[in-house]
């Protein structure tokens, strides 16, 4: 049924697939909503979504993942995780919407698996593509856009954010090195590289405005020309 639906789906997708993406604390969440109610103006019906998340069962694997519970089982099995968490998200949220002609914005999808299971933790290209051709198959991003902030202010800023939330311990990934931090950085600018086609840098350390406008330019002459 799952293989059907994604036949089915990657023939017939009359709505966009847009994902943000970056390191920690590069505003992603705030421009999502910025941008779903700038397409919500011009009468477009979009979708807010997250990953891991989505659907309650993906939601599980975020609270395992960002709780560092999965961290003793190793990178190979997050990656696991999350695939199955992706799979089930695709399948009960992305697809259904993107086939009734809504928009999709989601908070990280595969390119985050990429850069923090792939280059910053390890988990080889082969396994990381495999799983990729299995879970996502034809229905990749139509645009990423990879908001682009210096480490030391994303740090920053999901530091104050953790402390806003009442959280007094860092997740999972907010706690890693400054090197890690810097791998997921390259590995993000490398994936930009090699995707010049849908992924697109937006420069985001400006005012929350400055970057909705630069965002909104880009989806614009990308998506709505
Ligand atoms: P965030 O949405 O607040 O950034 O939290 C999600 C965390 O999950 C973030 O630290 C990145 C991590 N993550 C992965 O490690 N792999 C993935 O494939 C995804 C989507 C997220």
């Amino acid at each position: 049924m799952a293989e059907l639906n994604r036949t089915m789906t990657a023939e017939v997708t009359p709505g966009k697939f847009i994902t943000l993406e970056g390191g920690e604390g590069a505003g992603k969440s705030t421009q999502m909503r910025l941008l779903a109610e700038r397409l919500e103006k011009h009468d477009i019906d979009v979708v807010c979504t997250r990953e891991p998340g989505g659907t309650p069962g993906a939601e599980v694997v975020r609270l395992l993942l960002k709780s560092g519970a999965l961290e003793p089982l190793g990178p190979f099995t997050e990656t696991l995780m999350i695939s199955a968490a992706r799979d089930d998200h695709l399948n009960e949220v992305i697809r259904p919407a993107l086939s009734d002609g809504k928009w999709v914005i989601c908070d990280r999808f595969a390119d985050s698996t990429r850069a923090y299971q792939g280059t910053a933790s390890g988990v080889g290209p082969e396994i990381i593509n495999a799983l990729e051709r299995i879970v996502v198959g034809k229905d990749q991003p139509d645009l990423t856009l990879l908001l682009d902030i210096p480490l030391e202010t994303g740090m920053a800023r999901a530091n104050k954010r953790a402390q806003d939330d009442g959280e007094d311990v860092k997740d999972r990934f907010e706690k890693q090195t400054s090197e890690f931090h810097e791998k997921l950085h390259n590995a993000f600018h490398e994936l930009a590289d090699k995707n010049p086609d849908r992924i697109v840098i937006v420069d985001a350390d400006h005012q929350q405005h400055t970057v909705a406008n630069t965002i909104w330019k880009i989806v614009q002459s990308r998506l709505m020309a």
